[in-house]
Formats: structure tokens, C-alpha cells, sequence
């Protein structure tokens, strides 16, 4: 009897050995070549299969919940701290507690227990003309409100995530008070109705349609790396600027690109070991060297265009009070209609 139990107990392992498919299935909205080498270099270290499902990521988030608890789904890849938040809400996401990613990523880029975690960080910041702009280093975000910055503007319009979370942040650090009244005098100021994305508000600075335009740091500086010899004679005519710097600045806005577990993971364990590797120093240098993101992970090498932007000061805010605010950011654009 008791080596039938024994045996009974050796089959139920070899099962289970074999049960483990070594299998990851990530739903990602992001598209990018370099995701794709990290991602096969993630099986190379591991012998964990990536399958991969692309989509938007509200609709990703859709999938995931009609698929409910057949979901083959057991990582979301999303960029922007308002988008992972709406999985947040949907009650998609299962917590995930680890040392090895308390440790790599700072308690203000990923949620408090663990739902998601930020893997790198993007900075909305200013593109200037700095041939009609003074003193940038001193810009603020403030300042695009002041009547100095008359006309002078370019930012895309309310709709976009990038956006909204730049407002939810001023929510954060200034009150939702004076980002309204700060979000009336931004469109004041607007050179022009919203329109198009962030490299096209670039591509207006240098056409002078305005002096200063908002945007993401990446594309500036895919924009300065050139596969387009328009582009990169256009943004080396132009100026990257870390907004709200000097001595008492609270720093420039972060997002994120941030992954999570999901609720209904079937490989749970490959999913966690997936999201520790996307902190280690080899694959941040894919996000950062690759894809001009910079590291949550300071061990990590950046490439020459970021070096060359200098370094900076982030703001302090925790990037899940930019999906919190996400609601009433979106409700004072509208009301400082903000197209
Ligand atoms: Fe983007």
C-alpha cells in the first residue's frame, strides 16, 4: 500500500512536470521592433514561449474581461499609469509581491500592492524653438498658461492619455482649482485648435507655428535619430526641455510603460518572472537603448540621445494618483474646453 501511495505521488509530479506548458501568453499594447528582441531574448534566458496578442489596449482589456476565467491572458503590457489603471478598475489585475521588483523599481512607479509596475519612464516635457524662447531651462508648466505664451503653444488635443495624465498630475500637485484655471489660460494660449500627434506639434515649432509645443521625450529624440531626414533636420533646429527644474521646480511629469499580472493567469509564476526579468539591467537596455525610454532601474545604460538631453529632476507625484485623477482631469479640459 504504501508504495502504490508512493508511486501514486511520484505519477502526480511527473504530471504536473509535464502539465507545465513553459508558456507565457502576453497581451501588449505596445508595438515596437525592440519589445519583440526583448521578448525572444526573455526565451533564450528561460526557456518560457512567448505567444503574443497586440491590440489597443482598452480593447486588450475588453478581451480579457468577456474571456473571464478562460483567459489564456497572464501578462498586460500597456504604456501610460491612466490606461493600466482603467485594467485596475476592471478588476483584471492580481496582485504580485516581490522583493527582486520592490527593490528595482521605486515605490512611486508602481502600485502600492502590487497590481502593476512601472518597467520605464517617459517624460512630457517641451520642445522649444530656442531661437524665440528666451531662458528654457526655466520653463514650467505653469508658465504656457501666463500671457507671455500668448499664441505661442502647440499640444494635441484632450482626448489623448498623455495629456490626461499630464492634468491629473497637475490635479495632484497644485489642486484641481488652479490646474482649471491653469487649463483655461493653456488654451488661451493655444497657437492653434488641437490637432495631430505629438511629432506633429514638433514639426509646428519648427514651421513657427509656434515657439513651444508639449510632447513625449521619446519622439523628439526618434525624431533627432533620423530615419526621416526631414524630421531630423527639423529637431536638431529644436531644443528638448525637462520642465519645472530650477532650485525649488517639483520636476518633470513621469509616465510609465507598466506591465501586469492578471487576475485569471495561467501561468502565474512564468508571468512573475517575466515581469522581474523586464527589470533587469539587460532588458531596460532594451526600453532605454532601443526605445529612448528611460530605466526605472538606474543600473541601466541610456543611449546617446538621452544623454544628450542632460540629466533632470522627476516630479515626486506616485504615478497611480494619475489614474485616480484621471475622471476630473478629463472633466477640467472639458470645461476649459480643451478640444
Ligand atoms: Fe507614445
Amino acid at each position: 500500500m504504501k508504495f502504490l501511495q508512493f508511486s501514486f505521488f511520484a505519477l502526480l509530479l511527473v504530471i504536473s512536470a509535464c502539465n507545465n506548458p513553459k508558456e507565457l501568453n502576453i497581451y501588449s499594447a505596445r508595438h515596437y521592433d525592440t519589445d519583440q528582441d526583448l521578448y525572444a531574448d526573455f526565451t533564450a534566458e528561460t526557456g518560457i514561449k512567448i505567444n503574443l496578442i497586440e491590440g489597443g489596449s482598452d480593447e486588450l482589456i475588453e478581451r480579457i474581461k468577456s474571456e473571464g476565467i478562460n483567459s489564456p491572458a497572464d501578462i498586460l503590457v500597456t504604456v501610460d499609469a491612466g490606461r493600466i489603471w482603467r485594467a485596475e478598475e476592471n478588476g483584471i489585475l492580481a496582485s504580485v509581491e516581490s522583493e527582486v521588483l520592490e527593490e528595482r523599481i521605486p515605490s512611486a512607479l508602481r502600485h502600492p500592492d502590487g497590481l502593476w509596475f512601472g518597467i520605464s519612464k517617459r517624460i512630457r516635457g517641451m520642445v522649444v524653438n530656442p531661437e524665440k524662447v528666451e531662458d528654457p531651462s526655466t520653463l514650467t508648466y505653469e508658465d504656457l498658461a501666463s500671457e507671455e505664451w500668448n499664441g505661442r503653444v502647440c499640444i494635441r488635443s484632450s482626448n489623448n492619455i498623455y495629456n490626461q495624465s499630464l492634468v491629473a498630475s497637475l490635479v495632484e500637485t497644485i489642486g484641481a482649482e488652479a490646474t482649471e484655471e491653469w487649463a483655461k489660460g493653456l488654451v488661451e494660449n493655444m497657437a492653434r485648435n488641437p490637432q495631430g500627434g505629438d511629432r506633429d506639434q514638433i514639426r509646428a515649432v519648427a514651421a513657427g507655428v509656434c515657439d513651444v509645443a508639449v510632447v513625449n521625450h521619446y519622439y523628439f529624440a526618434m525624431m533627432l535619430q533620423g530615419n526621416d531626414e526631414d524630421d531630423k533636420a527639423i529637431a536638431e533646429s529644436l531644443q528638448f526641455v525637462f520642465p519645472n527644474q530650477g532650485e525649488n521646480g517639483r520636476g518633470a511629469h513621469v509616465n510609465i510603460s507598466v506591465v501586469g499580472v492578471l487576475e485569471n493567469a495561467p501561468n502565474r509564476d512564468a508571468a512573475v518572472k517575466f515581469v522581474e526579468y523586464m527589470t533587469n539591467e539587460k532588458a531596460q537596455e532594451y526600453l532605454t537603448v532601443g526605445n529612448n525610454e528611460y530605466p526605472i532601474n538606474d543600473n541601466a545604460n541610456i543611449n546617446s540621445t538621452l544623454e544628450s538631453f542632460g540629466s533632470y529632476k522627476s516630479d515626486a507625484v506616485n504615478v497611480s494618483a494619475l489614474g485616480r485623477n484621471n475622471p476630473e482631469a478629463i472633466r477640467i479640459m472639458d470645461r476649459a474646453g480643451w478640444q
